[in-house]
């Protein structure tokens, strides 16, 4: 069965309500997926998972800071071809899922989705529908 990680942090819930919805989609296209705050989140839960999908809000421009922490762990895992995505929830500008894209492309060699998917502050229904269509979309990718 394809494994998925997904790794998030949110400040206001609304990064966690799309990763809950994103991973709903996974698992409805039958993938295995397993749900971690950056804060919990080290090297060996990369190990062994067909992708990785990452997810944080944009605060003052950047990641907030505990997703900024998780990719200098993530530095330390071998993560090259494997499929990444980003996504985040941002109020104006919303940087994150750039920031998230990039740094899985460049520091980690991973083929990542492009583009990410950002919602703007709380998803509505809408919102969290496209969540989970991204959910199956990356589950297409694996498999
Ligand atoms: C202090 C502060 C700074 C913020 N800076 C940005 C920013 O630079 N760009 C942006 O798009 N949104 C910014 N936002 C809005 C958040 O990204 C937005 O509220 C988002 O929905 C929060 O997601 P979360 O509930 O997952 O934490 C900022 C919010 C706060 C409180």
């Amino acid at each position: 069965m394809a494994k998925a990680i997904l790794i998030y942090e949110t400040r206001s819930g609304n990064t966690e309500m799309m990763a809950k919805a994103i991973e709903t989609g996974l698992k409805k296209a039958g993938v295995e997926v397993e749900l971690k705050k950056a804060a919990h989140a080290n090297v060996d839960d990369l190990k062994n998972v067909d992708a990785v999908v990452l997810g944080s809000p944009t605060y003052v421009r950047s990641l907030i800071a505990a997703m900024k922490t998780f990719l200098f762990v993530m530095d330390n895992a071998d993560l090259k071809g494997k499929i990444g995505a980003a996504f985040g929830s941002y109020g104006w500008s919303g940087e994150s899922i750039e920031i998230l894209t990039e740094t899985m492309n460049n520091l980690a060699g991973m083929d990542v989705i492009e583009p990410g998917l950002r919602i703007k502050r709380r998803p509505t229904e809408k919102g969290l529908e496209e969540c989970r269509e991204f959910g199956k979309k990356i589950a297409g990718r694996i498999q």
